[in-house]
């Protein structure tokens, strides 16, 4: 068959093609990311292929019952929505480190242990390496092989020869095709490893995860494209010195993407934390200023977390205003509006906004509990013990109504809150929730009148 050689330059940041060197990525902007990669574009026989396949009426495609497979991780199924779904190809990212390939071996341990076939093929460790990890984790059923290899012409063979149900793939950056002529990890090789492994899950029905690395902006090494190709996309977080770890799905083509699944790193590998908001608030400050509780959606979760300000006067020109765990764009908006429409005068401080634990937090229904939060530390006064409160503000100074507002207080509720305060436009059909006190706030300027101290 004839090859036609050609030689191509790949951005390795966002996987961006040129036909010459760039000293600057046109897309995205990095420099120095060009490399040379030479395709080999072999002239596959797809004309005899295509004359198999046929376009159908919609109607007339049989619906399949996508059936499935619990992992035997309640968190994981969550975030899948519902279980595996076979022959879907699933993409974990995540920093190095945190976490994927022991989660990925305690799927292993629960599919096999249910009799499902698995097979778990590494490329960066060796089977005393994973033998070790396993031991940590528990018994293993002789349904889970292990292979180590990275040739992907040998994984095809061992796959089709093993016929396993689920296959692992640890990690797609090491894997490499000997038709394509460039390093394991650059941008031609992991779209062809990603496509290869996509016709077996699609054409052999076979559940596919790949686990990739992430780079230091927290995107999937190599292309974009990587994520346009499979059909779920899952990433691991976590801060590195907490010992929890958030899985939290980016695309999911089966289900919602709205949903986390909450982990504890222990010696025996992870564990699931059934109960987030009681393990985010844990070693809580009573009476402290500047400290007060927000309600998050995540998914249809509510999870209780503590939102920290301090704000203080600044010596510098411009005010020095930092965030962890929630947008900067957004406290500085907030800020401003509370300037405008409340009358405090911060713009000569420096603010320092914390969401306790290391959790990230991007929903707006939070936009309440870090204004109340930066109040508080502005007049150092004190939120009644036991208060917690989610509503989003406007730039008008209003507190607007937000989803699942009951869900909300009944979580709240359970964990011992006694008072919530809430956007009033939300309480009008709001049921009354036993042992909480409700109080209905309409706009920034109310938020002292709330404090007790
Ligand atoms: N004995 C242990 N007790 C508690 N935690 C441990 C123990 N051994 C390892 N860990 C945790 O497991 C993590 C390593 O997990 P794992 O190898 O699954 O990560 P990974 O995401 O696959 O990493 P990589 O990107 O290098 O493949 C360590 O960072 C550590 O936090
Ligand atoms: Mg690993």
């Amino acid at each position: 068959m004839a090859k036609a050689k050609t030689t191509v330059f790949f951005c390795q940041n966002c996987g961006y093609e040129s036909s010459k060197w760039m000293g600057q990525c046109p897309a995205c902007k990095e420099w120095n990311s060009f490399v040379e990669e030479r395709i080999t574009k072999s002239s596959k026989d797809t004309k005899a292929r295509i004359r198999d396949t046929v376009a159908l009426p919609i109607t007339e495609v049989k619906s399949e019952e996508h059936r499935r497979k619990s992992t035997g991780i309640k968190e994981l199924d969550r975030v899948l929505g519902g279980g595996l779904v076979n022959g879907s190809l699933l993409l974990v990212g995540g920093d190095p480190g945190i976490g994927k390939s022991t989660l990925l071996l305690q799927v292993c341990k629960n599919l096999a242990a249910n009799g499902t076939k698995v097979l778990y093929i590494s490329g960066e460790e060796s089977m005393q390496q994973i033998k070790m990890r396993a031991d940590r984790i528990g018994e293993f059923s002789t349904k889970l092989s292990l292979f180590c290899e990275t040739s992907l012409t040998l994984i095809e063979e061992t796959i089709a020869h093993e016929k396993p149900e689920v296959v692992i793939i640890d990690s797609i950056q090491t894997m490499y095709g000997e038709e394509v002529n460039s390093a394991p990890g650059s941008v031609s090789q992991v779209r062809e490893a990603t496509n290869t492994f996509m016709q077996i899950a699609k054409g052999q029905g076979v559940t596919i995860f790949l686990v990739g690395h992430v780079t230091k902006e927290g995107v999937v090494a190599g292309p974009r494209v990587l994520e346009h190709m499979v059909d779920t996309v899952l990433y691991f977080e976590g801060d590195r010195h907490a010992s929890y770890r958030i899985l939290r799905g980016v695309k999911n083509r089966f289900g919602s993407t709205n949903e986390i699944g909450v982990f504890e790193m222990r010696q025996e590998g992870l564990r699931e934390v059934e109960n987030p908001s009681e393990f985010m608030l844990e070693g809580r400050p009573k009476d402290a200023s500047g400290s007060v509780v927000a309600c998050s959606m995540e998914g249809t979760r509510p999870i209780l977390l503590e939102v920290q300000a301090l704000v203080c006067q600044s010596n510098l020109g411009i005010p020095r205003r930092t965030t962890v765990g929630a947008e900067l764009n957004r406290v500085n908006q907030l800020m401003a509006v509370l300037e405008k429409r409340a009358g405090f005068h911060l713009g000569n401080c420096d603010a320092y906004v914390n969401i306790a634990g290391g959790m990230r937090m991007v929903e707006p229904a939070i936009d309440l509990a870090i204004a109340i939060a930066i109040v508080t530390s502005y007049k150092d006064r004190v939120m009644q013990e036991g208060t917690i409160c989610f509503g989003e503000i406007g730039l008008s100074g209003e507190v607007r109504s937000v989803t699942m507002a009951e869900q909300r207080v009944r979580e709240a509720a359970k964990l011992g809150f006694t008072r919530c305060i809430l956007p009033a436009s939300n309480c009008k059909n709001l049921p009354v929730v036993e042992g909480i006190e409700i109080v209905g706030i309409a706009s920034v300027r109310d938020i002292l009148s709330l404090c007790t101290k």
